[in-house]
């Protein structure tokens, strides 16, 4: 069994963020427990959403909970996302770029088709805030991140903090 307890919230510039993540091959124990502990993970960091990658893990799965509460956490493995509708600029951080912030574009709207912790399949239509976080944490699993969406003033503006969490993160 791998030991997915000892998992923990990884920051800029740790690899595992920058990757594309792999498909969870098999639902089983070991995967029940690593979205338990996303969940905390999220919980204790305050955040809204999770994914693999911030946990220090390659796979393709990730958890929202726009009420930042474990009991409404819900998980989604192997997810696809189909985006449409407007694009409007919001505020958004990420738990791995702590003391970042910047407007992204996203979709208005999406539906994310992913398979649940039973093994089935559900799609999910996010509007609003829980389709920015479908779209924000389908990002982590392509490796991006929202410094990867700045505007090029932001980018600039964030430079100094990213040179920061380099030499606070990185080996
Ligand atoms: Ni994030």
């Amino acid at each position: 069994m791998t030991d997915y307890l000892k998992c923990c919230l990884t920051k800029f510039p740790t690899p595992v963020l920058m990757d594309t993540a792999k498909p969870v091959e098999e639902i089983n124990d070991d995967i029940r427990q690593l979205a338990d502990r996303m969940k905390d993970i999220m919980v204790e960091a305050k955040g809204i959403g999770l994914a693999g990658p911030q946990a220090g893990v390659n796979l393709r799965i990730f958890v929202v909970s726009t009420d930042g509460t474990k009991e409404n956490a819900k998980v989604y493995i192997n997810p696809t996302i189909k985006v449409e509708g407007s694009i409007e600029a919001n505020e958004e951080g990420c738990l791995s770029l702590p003391g970042i912030y910047g407007k992204i574009k996203r979709y208005s709207k999406c539906t994310v088709t992913a398979t649940d912790l039973d093994g089935n399949a559900f799609t999910e239509v996010g509007e609003g805030l829980l389709g920015r976080a479908f779209q924000h944490e389908y990002d982590h699993l392509e490796g991006r991140m929202i410094k990867d969406r700045l505007s090029t003033p932001a980018k600039i503006r964030a430079k100094r903090r990213l040179k920061q969490l380099q030499e606070e993160y990185g080996e």
